[in-house]
């Protein structure tokens, strides 16, 4: 019997973050009645079973609708299918009417989740000596998925707008001054996961023409910008010099367990023989060797809301952009309401699931135990966020999940802990 060791396992299995992520999930089932200001799920309030077959009908009668008949529309659902997907044209659709960005259908590839598009995107763009540029703090799963592929990570550190341009030249400098290449820069330019920050509109004009002096291309990750009050013109809306690879989830604007997502690429590839082809085409070879399509029962059911929305998830997202407005606001009146001056201090983002606290107490692992176990409320430690330390006095507040009721007891509960260890 061999026993295997556990440091000659690759990096990303050991990797901090994961832990940090394995023990939120081990603390949340050590104490199962305390409330989670951490979970960044959205509310189950609104999901019924019988949706799913709902959408998936709704689908397949779409495709009946346009004389398909039933042996394709059975193969279409299920069986082995094209690789970037068969509802991009949807997509396609959807994003010029909610967000303004006019793509071609085929520059869309539909992937297993907005995870997938992540690693399928890195690993299409990356070569040995390539450097991805990420905010800090940063979306966990950018930095795992980095991890995964030995690609590594400069961060670049966020202000309480978001990102500055003039420290992204200055990080891409820095990089290249190491004989490196900074490739891509990655971001959630709207209600980012962990801040809550929305990148102001002039600022994203001043990344386009920092990512067009630096050679770089943007990684637009977009989850949350449905939920918020002005909503702001995306990157790849912006975007005249096709910089921009958009990556979108449905996981929030829809639900999260048909893992549904998706990339957009609509770079030109050029060969050394001078022909173009899409740069989603190419990426299709990396997602063939990794999940070969996305689920297509998933893809229905997805394609579905789509059509039954006529392709406008802000239509068919109204209450829940509602309920998501309220809970943040509710979140942010409340941590007014508990918390005293001098105990701490926090962001006040325009929307999205998210908020960030600063407190003199240190927001560490031990202190987030005590506060599950004696408190009744779970948090995130900002340090998480930060792979190459950071964040020791600051905490994540999610709103998403819990009902107005828990949400305003948990920050009772979380106000009761910081004016204790203070
Ligand atoms: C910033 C960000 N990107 C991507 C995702 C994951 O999306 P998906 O569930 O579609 O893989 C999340 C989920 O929490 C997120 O916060």
């Amino acid at each position: 019997v061999v026993d295997l060791l556990r440091e000659e396992l690759h990096g990303s299995v050991t990797d901090p973050v994961a832990a940090s992520m394995n023990f939120l999930n081990e603390i949340a089932g050590r104490y199962p009645d305390a409330i989670s200001l951490a979970a960044g799920r959205p509310y189950e309030g609104f999901y019924r079973t019988e949706d799913v077959g709902r959408y998936l009908d709704v689908y397949t009668g779409y495709l009946r609708q346009q004389g398909i008949g039933e042996e394709r529309v059975r193969r279409t659902v299920m069986q082995y299918g094209r690789t970037n997907g068969f509802i991009h044209d949807l997509v396609a659709r959807m994003l010029a009417v909610d967000e303004g960005i006019h793509v071609p259908a085929d520059a869309v590839a539909v992937t297993t989740g907005c995870q997938e598009a992540m690693v399928i995107t890195l690993r299409g763009l990356f070569r040995p000596g390539d450097v991805l540029l990420a905010a800090a703090p940063c979306y966990v799963g950018i930095t795992g998925a980095a991890r995964i592929l030995d690609i590594p990570v400069a961060p670049v550190p966020e202000g309480p707008d978001g990102l500055d341009p003039a420290e992204v030249a200055r990080v891409a400098a820095r990089v290249r001054a190491t004989g490196a290449r900074p490739r891509a820069l990655y971001l959630v330019p709207d209600f980012a996961n962990p801040t809550g920050s929305q990148l102001p509109v002039p600022r994203r004009h001043q990344l386009l023409r920092v990512a067009r002096d630096e050679d770089l291309l943007i990684l637009e990750d977009d989850p949350y910008g449905l939920f918020g009050v002005t909503p702001h013109p995306k990157l790849k809306a912006l975007d005249t010099d096709q910089r921009v690879i958009y990556l979108g989830s449905f996981a929030k604007s829809c639900f999260p367990g048909p893992r549904v997502g998706f990339l957009v690429a609509d770079q030109a590839v050029v060969d050394a023989a001078g022909r173009r082809t899409l740069l989603a085409h190419e990426l299709s070879t990396v997602k063939s060797m990794l999940t070969v399509n996305t689920s297509a029962v998933a893809q229905a059911v997805i394609g579905g809301v789509l059509v039954e929305s006529g392709c406008s998830l802000r239509a068919a997202n109204r209450d829940k952009i509602a309920f998501y407005r309220r809970n943040l606001s509710g979140l942010l009146a409340a941590l007014g309401r508990y918390l005293p001056a001098g105990v701490a201090s926090w962001n006040v983002p325009a929307g999205g699931f998210f908020a960030v606290l600063s407190t003199p107490v240190r927001a560490d692992v031990e202190l987030l135990t005590t506060s599950a176990r004696e408190y009744g409320v779970i948090w995130t430690p900002m340090s998480f966020f930060y792979p190459d330390g950071g964040g020791e006095h600051a905490i994540r507040l999610s709103c998403s999940s819990l009902t107005p009721d828990d949400l305003d007891e948990a920050v009772r509960r979380l106000a009761k802990l910081l004016t204790a260890m203070s």
